[in-house]
């Protein structure tokens, strides 16, 4: 069997060049300290996404996934474009002016919660990002030492200087040539092209087209791809194109360490390929979910959607609602096409092997060619 064995590993000194997917959600708890030392511990780099915990919590994961794993591993947040970005008023400030200047919209939802008979319910526990809590939660990460730090969103120049003088090497998400090309130019020792197929938030180029012109647009900066990858044949094909390695999200959030919810993982076994779609209902910025009838009706309203984070706050009292009634299928469940592909939900462990072990005899089936 051929090794599977790429000078990234090297860097990051892992043994196969397959990174979980740093995803945000459910208060970190879609990539789980469980999660990211099974992936680790299998030989790969476990991410975990810790865009919405509160800085405190964050320390504990870090130290929870220590507790686990002796092996790398990294955390992934989004950041501002700046550092001086004015503060946000009070996600209830904001609420307020939505009520007041968008009338129409909390009308919209407020007869959907009507028609689908669901309670009204606390939305309190919300969490909110402002620059000054994203400072504060990339300082964590920092002081906690982590030996990768992810930059899913926003600016990795605020963290690099810091990042490198105490050894945290810095992985930048990238869904254009031109960002990456940034990116590299900037420092960043990693970067991942994020083709248009991922779950989450995405880009418009497609995982195929945009993976060789960033590994052409970045010099030697070595590149992860990502975006419907699922299987061993994604990863040969990834490796093709000049990445790497590759970095997994959905196919990871099928294993059963990751919390995210039952009812998700089971529509995400139900759903089919193209029916993992781009919509800017629940954030206001364009990301693939699985299609259900919240985006058709919201899609069908011809409301024009709200700039993030306002939609996202527009959408509290519908949330908190639909979750307080159980209705998990009117609440988002972010996932990338790839999902049109996975069926069952496994151990991370055997998720990883069979990457693994997929990869090797595409390779062999390719050298015989
Ligand atoms: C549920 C979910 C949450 C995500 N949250 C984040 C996040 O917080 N930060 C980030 O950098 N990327 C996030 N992503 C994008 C992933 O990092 C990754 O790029 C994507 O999952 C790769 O595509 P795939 O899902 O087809 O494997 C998320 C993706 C999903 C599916």
């Amino acid at each position: 069997m051929r090794s599977l064995h790429t000078p990234l590993c090297d860097l990051l000194g892992i043994r196969y060049p397959i990174v979980l997917a740093g995803m945000g959600g459910l208060h970190g708890r879609l990539t789980p300290p469980e999660l990211v030392a099974a992936v680790s511990n299998a030989g790969g780099l476990g991410v975990t996404g810790l865009t919405d915990v509160e800085p405190e919590e964050i320390r504990r994961r870090i130290r929870a996934i220590r507790a686990l794993t002796d092996k790398p591993f990294g955390v992934d947040l989004l950041l501002p474009a700046t550092m001086d970005e004015a503060e946000p008023e009070s996600i209830e400030a904001m609420w307020e002016r939505i009520c007041r200047e968008h009338p129409a919209h909390v009308r919209f939802l407020r007869e959907l919660m009507r028609e689908y008979d669901l309670p009204a319910a606390d939305p309190a526990n919300d969490w909110f990002m402002s620059p000054r809590v994203l400072a504060e939660q990339a300082q964590a990460v920092l002081e906690e030492k982590v030996p990768v730090f992810a930059v899913g969103l926003g600016n990795p120049d605020l963290v690099l200087e810091r990042a490198h003088a105490q050894g945290t090497l810095v992985l930048g998400l990238a869904g254009t040539a031109r960002q990456a090309a940034r990116q590299a130019r900037a420092g960043v020792d990693v970067i991942v092209a994020q083709g248009a197929e991922s779950g989450g938030h995405t880009g418009r180029v497609g995982t195929s087209v945009l993976v060789p012109e960033v590994v052409d647009a970045v010099g030697t900066t070595p590149v992860l791809a990502a975006g419907g990858i699922v299987d061993g044949r994604g990863i040969a094909a990834m490796l093709a194109l000049g990445a790497q390695g590759v970095w997994i999200g959905t196919a990871f959030l099928m294993s059963e360490e990751s919390r995210l919810y039952t009812e998700h993982k089971r529509e995400i076994a139900a759903t089919a390929s193209e029916n993992f779609v781009v919509t800017r209902a629940y954030t206001g910025k364009p990301a693939r979910d699985v299609k259900n009838a919240f985006i058709e009706r919201w899609e069908r309203s011809g409301l024009p959607h709200l700039p993030m984070p306002l939609q996202w706050v527009l959408l509290r009292e519908f949330r908190a609602a639909a979750l307080a009634a159980g209705r998990y299928d009117l609440l988002n469940n972010p996932a990338g096409q790839g999902g049109g592909r996975l069926a069952a939900v496994r151990p991370a462990q055997a998720i990883f092997a069979d990457l693994v072990a997929e990869t090797s005899a595409t390779l062999d089936r390719l050298a015989r060619l």
